[in-house]
């Protein structure tokens, strides 16, 4: 049986809209919305109403690059949450229409749950598909957790931060040294050209798998302030090392509590996943980490790191073999367990 999906991913400041034959990206469309840019950060109602003007441009451009007419969708996939309210309603109510109009099921999908399943993308994945159970590190914008992935639709977060994200911890300290945002690219492209052992910063001491990141961005944020009052050029001089040493101690934090959950789990096969995993260091010291530890790495394509819908797609495939459906009654939902 040949199933092929549109789906739509709306939770935050990225309209997206992907087609999926077997699991086959056939088209994956983003639209991203320049308009927060000027505030340094996403503005909820400036999102909803951009995902309005672009959700039917975006799934026009992706029927039309699969070369699929709406008369070949089989079924209609959704971000359900967690996400920014206003911006799921506009995924939610299109998804709707269209299952209404073409007479077909509709698919609510949870979008970590998705983050992770991009593992599955048949021609994304050069290598082999993890199995079962696998360990994730899933890292974004909103989000940083350990995730112990039991089967493609039975997950458990083991650990998980308990104040700000990765992605809010590079995105926050990037604004202290003057980037634009989102900030953990320019924190990545300046790296690269740093001395990371040149500055060192707090680490949170907690001792199960959880992960703190409020402190790493106050003593920032303070160490900066120190140091602008005997040099205000301090910042514009040393951008590079701080960048790099910021960096470094994020991705020591994640990788310590990573290792002790493999360790805790006796799991040897880890994935990365979510938008901090386009971080070019985060990747080089989990491939370390995999070569030391004898483990097996999965590292995403760089196009499916961030916020994408083919990513909705391929967990909405699995969902569909479960004949797992959504009716006219569902509403999306800000927070949502897994
Ligand atoms: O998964 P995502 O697109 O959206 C959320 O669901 O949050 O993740 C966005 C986050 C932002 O914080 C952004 O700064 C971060 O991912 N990010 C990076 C890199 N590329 C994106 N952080 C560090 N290095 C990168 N190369
Ligand atoms: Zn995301």
């Amino acid at each position: 049986m040949s199933i092929t999906i549109l789906a739509i991913e709306s939770s935050c400041d990225d309209t997206a809209a992907a087609v999926l034959k077997d699991g086959y990206i056939l088209s994956s469309v983003i639209a991203n919305q320049e308009v927060h840019k000027k505030y340094g950060g996403v503005v909820p109602e400036l999102a909803s109403r951009a995902h309005q003007q672009n959700i039917i441009p975006v799934v026009e451009v992706a029927l039309q690059n699969a070369q699929m007419k709406t008369g070949d969708i089989d079924a209609i996939a959704f971000t359900r949450g967690p996400g920014l309210l206003g911006s799921l309603l506009v995924g939610t109510s299109f998804a709707k229409a269209f299952a209404l109009a073409r007479n077909i099921p509709m698919v609510e999908v949870h979008h970590l749950q998705a983050h992770i399943l991009v593992h599955f993308i048949k021609e994304a994945v050069k290598k082999d598909f993890p199995s079962f159970p696998f360990l994730c590190l899933l890292v974004s914008g909103g989000h940083s957790q350990i995730v112990l992935v039991k089967d493609y639709l039975d997950m458990e977060i083991v650990g998980q931060t308990i104040d700000d994200a990765a992605g809010e911890a590079f995105d926050k300290s990037a604004k202290l040294l003057n980037l634009p945002y989102p900030g953990g690219p320019f924190i990545d492209k300046l790296a690269k050209e740093g001395d990371s052992s040149k500055f060192s910063f707090s680490k949170p001491r907690l001792k199960n798998l959880d992960y703190s990141f409020s402190g790493l961005k106050t003593s920032f944020l303070y160490f900066l302030r120190d140091e602008l009052k005997k040099d205000e050029d301090f910042i514009e001089k040393n951008k590079a090392d701080l960048a790099a040493s910021l960096q470094k101690t994020i991705i020591d934090i994640l990788m310590d509590k990573l290792i002790l959950a493999s360790e805790k789990y006796g799991i040897d096969q880890i994935a990365l996943a979510g938008g901090v995993s386009a971080n070019s260091g985060l990747r080089d010291a989990l491939n370390a980490e995999a070569s030391k530890r004898n483990w097996k790495a999965f590292i995403p394509a760089f196009s499916l790191t961030t916020d994408n819908a083919a990513m909705i797609a391929i967990t909405a495939y699995y969902k569909y073999m479960k004949k797992d459906f959504a009716d006219q009654s569902i509403a999306p939902k800000a927070r949502m367990e897994f």
